[in-house]
């Protein structure tokens, strides 16, 4: 409905319930719990070694905080190339045992079966395709796309998604035109990341832009804020304090009778 009124979606992802319930009081349409927890959370170098149980309860903490946001969560590696019933299966843990709306999964024609089927049994389904990070060690993490031959890939899987039941499309690196023809194309929502300012919404990592996590700095990411540096500077400060003895004052500490020392 937001895409046929003209209504651009905005999605960020996240992780936990603290900064989950501000992405979601700040009023972001959809809240994808991605497996970019893998990196961003969990330090590991690529998303691959993410598991379902740790997928889960990302999932489970991002829902608790929740009160108006769509929650998408990704299917990690492995929990449903292999086969249709692995990946009903692993989906629907998501709904059942974690409180998500939808799942996000990486592939275009090569996924279609998967994607029928989880929307057969109801399960909302989000397509991710161009440059995706479960596929890093066949692609790396290069534009796609470019070539006629990606270009048409990507056209051919962005609409077999769409037949195949997606409800959305997140597009990944890819040229800011063919981000625009990709989303004129289908009725479905295109979410860019890297995809140019022509599709239906965009979606960006929520440590990203606001500048938590370095290590990666790919040119789609905006920083809205750097809170490495302002976390950095709050721990100093306090460390200071506490070395110098200006924290905890009595204002932080409890009296033998109620009343007796004024509050903080
Ligand atoms: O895992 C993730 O955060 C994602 C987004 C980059 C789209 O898939």
């Amino acid at each position: 409905r937001m895409k046929a009124e003209g209504r651009r979606i905005a999605m960020l992802t996240a992780y936990d319930y603290a900064l989950a319930g501000i992405v979601d009081a700040a009023g972001v349409d959809v809240i994808l719990v991605g497996d970019s927890a893998a990196m961003v959370m969990l330090g590991h170098e690529t998303t691959l070694p993410i598991t379902m149980d740790e997928m889960l309860m990302f999932t489970r903490a991002v829902v608790r905080a929740t009160k108006h946001a769509m929650v998408v969560a990704d299917l990690p590696f492995g929990s449903y190339q292999a086969s249709v019933d692995d990946a009903v299966r692993n989906a629907a843990r998501f709904l059942k045992e974690a409180g998500a709306h939808a799942v996000k999964v990486e592939g275009g024609c090569d996924i279609l079966p998967q994607v029928a089927a989880m929307t057969a049994v109801g399960i909302p389904v989000m397509g991710h395709v161009g440059l995706t990070p479960q596929s890093v060690h066949q692609m790396g993490y290069r534009v796609q796309g470019r070539s006629a031959d990606g270009a048409q890939t990507l056209r051919d899987d962005v609409q077999a998604l769409a037949e195949a039941g997606a409800f959305s499309v997140v597009v990944e690196c890819v040229p800011h035109t063919l981000g625009r023809e990709l989303a004129r194309a289908v009725e479905i929502p295109v979410i860019g990341i890297g995809a140019g300012p022509d599709c239906d919404g965009q979606v960006l990592v929520l440590h990203d832009m606001l500048g938590l996590y370095h290590d990666l700095e790919p040119r789609f990411v905006k920083r809205y804020a750097d809170l490495h540096g302002v976390v950095g500077a709050a721990v100093r400060n306090y460390c200071d304090e506490v070395r110098g003895g200006q924290f905890p004052t009595l204002a932080h500490s409890f009296e033998e009778q109620k009343g007796t020392i004024p509050p903080a």
